[in-house]
């Protein structure tokens, strides 16, 4: 059964698509069923895989559920990589779910008969606390979240580990947080160590080893419709991607994360 894994921070343009699309990619690429999911309306985890539209459909259909996911995921050039893509419409799906009850439960509840299919499901989400990112919190076993190695980096986070609670004691008692990436890491910068050093005395275990690098790979690739594992397989880009798949297995074997 899938572990469904959602990459999360309240910020915008800390590295969560990067790292939904770069993780996928590199689990695919070791041989692991995966299923990504674009939850945001921006659609950067689509376009960054290179499709621009789907007539078959997106998250938003899924969520107001008049499709279901069978009939909207599609298989991408990427060997055993699914993508269930996302589209503008879903700004939308905030205010049309108003009325719908149990509406947090949705993507839950339209996963569960696909779980068996794949070993992973990643989902990438937008950078607000609304409706789809607390769809994605219902749904996830855990949540990791990029920490961009910037001024006011650890504000984004204490939001999200103020929502994670939250979520725990009513909605999903049994959602874990795998772990904080530091990504853009510039290691001439000194902002990079100072967020690094906070990260790791704050929140010890939790922080990957692994440290994803300002790479200027990483930031072409998504032009080219392509993740940088395959973009350019030997950049430090794709490197640390692989290194954090690598990671994340071990941590997923040593903490027990498809045990309840
Ligand atoms: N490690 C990196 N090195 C260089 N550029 C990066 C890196 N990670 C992300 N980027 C770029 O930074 C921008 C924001 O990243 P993105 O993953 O889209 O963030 P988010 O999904 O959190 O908004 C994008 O243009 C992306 O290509
Ligand atoms: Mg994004």
């Amino acid at each position: 059964m899938a572990l469904v894994v959602l990459v999360a921070n309240q910020k915008g343009g800390v590295g969560k698509t990067t790292t939904a699309v770069n993780l996928a990619t590199a689990l695919a690429a070791i041989k692991r069923r995966v299923l990504l999911i674009d939850l945001d309306p921006q659609s950067n985890a689509t376009s960054g895989l290179g499709i621009y539209s789907s007539k078959l459909g997106s998250t938003y259909e899924l969520l107001i559920q008049t499709r279901n996911l069978s009939e909207i995921m599609l298989t991408t050039d990427i060997p055993g990589l699914t993508l269930v893509p996302s589209n503008v419409n879903l700004i939308g799906a905030e205010i049309e779910l108003v009325q719908v009850p149990d509406r947090e439960k949705i993507l839950k509840k339209s996963i569960e008969p696909y779980r068996d299919m794949f070993d992973y499901i990643i989902i990438d989400s937008p950078p607000s606390m609304g409706i789809l990112t607390l769809n994605g919190l219902v749904t996830a076993n855990g949540v990791l979240a990029p920490l961009q190695c910037e001024y006011y980096a650890m504000e984004g986070l204490n939001q999200l580990v103020n929502s994670i609670k939250r979520v725990r004691s009513v909605l999903n008692p049994g959602l874990r947080i795998f772990g904080v990436l530091l990504t853009m890491y510039d290691k001439r910068n000194a902002l990079s160590l100072s967020v690094e050093n906070d990260a790791r005395e704050m929140l010890g275990e939790k922080v990957f080893n692994t440290i994803i690098p300002r790479n200027v790979k990483i930031s072409e690739s998504p032009s080219y419709g392509k993740p940088v594992l395959i973009y350019d397989v030997k950049s430090v880009g794709s490197r640390s991607y692989m290194e954090l798949a690598r990671e994340f297995l071990e941590k997923e074997r040593k903490y027990g994360w498809r045990k309840n």
